[in-house]
């Protein structure tokens, strides 16, 4: 598979390795959602397979006060998984492994404006990012995937640690734009499905496939938005019951997964034609079907089958403040982690549909270039982007705008301060916007943080700074939108 990647990102991972390789000690430190534990799981088994001691700490970003712990923290070296790059600069000094896929702070000794590495061999850090090679990390590789190239320059036995790659992937949404795994992505899908049970099918792409009752996988459609049957239970009962499908099998709701073809391919066409028919592009159609990844190791049934509801369960965990309940699953605890999994997932579902809602009423603004909410303490920091970005995805959205919005930030600090977070499509990355590289700069100018990626990106800033902080981000998106379409013109 490392044919399949550019050397010099391989050599990254090698030179990884290899200073992981002179300690006995390792902290990890992860980024608490369904990638960053999935890097952990990876870490971790790879360590524990060299018999190197290691420890994991989870964060949600990498600021002063997790650093400073990081410091007096006394290990040999600490390792970075799916965060770091943003936070390159504070990191130097330590020793230290980052493998991440966040856009890389500029200005940092291991990241070139040209993707260059710079003054590598004095650097205490070595970063492996597919950026620095020319690799989208919002499309091509997540940090898991990254993760897993240092795993797998360890030792080549790793390889069976690919499906946690794939896992990563699919829980930073890395299949949106084009329905299916792209890039570096592919190469590791190719690994999983040799190396263990992954495989790639092509199949509704609706959340639920293994769990849902069928008409709640049809009512909780939103992506693409089905006229009658989207937020409406019974709309999607009947739909079903007009097409002769039993929705139950004596006293269980039958699944997907529990339909047989016939039925399964029946009921995507009729929604194809009830998408038509409402008069949807033929691309909204197409949004339909799309390629679905499947632990053929799982249980039938289990929440762990379908990778987007395994990844779902592990953001469930970590974005409700349990991190190492889905590391303990993604290294194979079956029995009480997946119970404490399956209830916080319960709790994560309820807890989204609540905040959408919410959303749904509080009314957006519109400025220039953006749109946001401000959610004050009704939604939860650590969840708020998740509804941002299914906010812009839901009917009638205008998405000719990113959505930002805010929540107060529930971290300790000295002053109270706000989270941001930021979801953008796929077109308008297309014609220039970078939320990433905004959401930086305009939480610098008012003393916050921020970064993440062209399509989706967080920042927090001192909680009386949000209109200012709001009118440079809609400069800022402004001038992206506009250079690229003068340089067009
Ligand atoms: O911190 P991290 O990189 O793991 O998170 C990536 C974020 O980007 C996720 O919250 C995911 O929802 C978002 N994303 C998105 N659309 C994409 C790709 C990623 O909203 N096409
Ligand atoms: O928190 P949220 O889900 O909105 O984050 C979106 C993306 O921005 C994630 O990839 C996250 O890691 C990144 N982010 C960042 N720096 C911040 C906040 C978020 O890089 N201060
Ligand atoms: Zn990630």
């Amino acid at each position: 598979m490392c044919a399949k990647l550019p050397r010099g990102l391989w050599r990254d991972a090698q030179r990884a390795a290899d200073a992981l390789s002179k300690s006995r000690s390792v902290v990890i430190a992860a980024h608490i959602d369904a990638d960053g534990i999935a890097a952990a799981a990876i870490a971790s088994t790879a360590l524990a397979r060299r018999s190197a001691k290691s420890e994991t700490r989870f964060f949600k970003k990498l600021d002063e006060g997790a650093l400073g712990a990081l410091r007096s923290d006394g290990a040999g070296i600490v390792w970075f998984t799916d965060l770091g790059s943003g936070s390159l600069g504070k990191i130097e000094g330590m020793q230290a492994v980052v493998s991440d896929h966040h856009a890389p702070s500029g200005g940092s000794p291991a990241a070139g404006a040209n993707g260059q590495r710079l003054l590598t061999d004095f650097s205490t850090v070595e970063h492996v990012n597919p950026q620095l090679h020319g690799i989208s990390g919002a499309n091509d590789l997540s940090g898991a995937g990254s993760t897993f190239l240092v795993a797998l320059a360890f030792d080549d036995r790793n390889i069976d640690l690919a499906g946690l790659g794939v896992l990563g992937a699919i829980g930073d949404l890395q299949d949106q734009r084009t329905r299916r795994l792209e890039g570096a992505n592919r190469a590791i899908l190719e690994a999983a499905s040799k190396s263990s049970r992954v495989s790639e099918i092509e199949d509704i792409r609706f959340f639920g496939r293994e769990t849902r009752p069928v008409h709640k996988l049809l009512e909780f459609s939103s992506d693409p938005f089905i006229p009658r049957i989207s937020g409406n239970e019974e709309g999607a009962i009947s739909f079903l019951l007009e097409l002769g499908i039993e929705l139950k099998d004596g006293d269980e709701w039958r699944t997907w997964t529990d339909l047989t073809g016939d039925e399964r391919e029946k009921i995507i066409s009729e929604l194809k034609e009830l998408l038509l028919a409402a008069r949807r592009r033929q691309e909204t159609v197409d949004r339909l079907v799309g390629k679905v990844y499947v632990f053929g190791s799982e249980a039938k049934g289990s929440p762990l089958r379908d990778a987007k509801e395994y990844a779902t369960l592990l953001n469930a965990c970590g974005r409700h403040g349990r991190p190492e309940v889905g590391l303990r699953i993604c290294m194979g605890d079956r029995a009480d982690a997946l119970a404490e999994g399956v209830a916080l997932l319960r709790d994560h579902r309820s807890a989204i549909s609540k905040a959408l809602a919410w959303a749904k009423g509080s009314g957006v603004i519109r400025m220039r270039s953006i749109q946001f909410f401000d959610a004050g303490d009704e939604i939860e920091d650590t969840i708020v982007g998740t509804v941002a970005g299914m906010l812009l995805g839901s009917e009638g959205a205008d998405r000719t705008a990113p959505m930002v919005a805010f929540a107060e930030s529930t971290e300790f600090s000295e002053e109270p301060k706000v989270k941001a977070s930021a979801r953008g499509t796929q077109d308008l990355v297309s014609k220039g916007m970078d939320l990433s590289l905004a959401m930086r700069a305009a939480a610098e100018k008012v003393g916050g943080v921020g970064g993440g990626h062209n399509i989706a990106a967080g920042a927090t800033i001192p909680a009386d700074k949000k209109e200012e902080f709001l009118d440079s981000l809609d400069s800022i998106v402004t001038s992206q939108l506009t250079s690229r379409a003068q340089r067009r013109g």
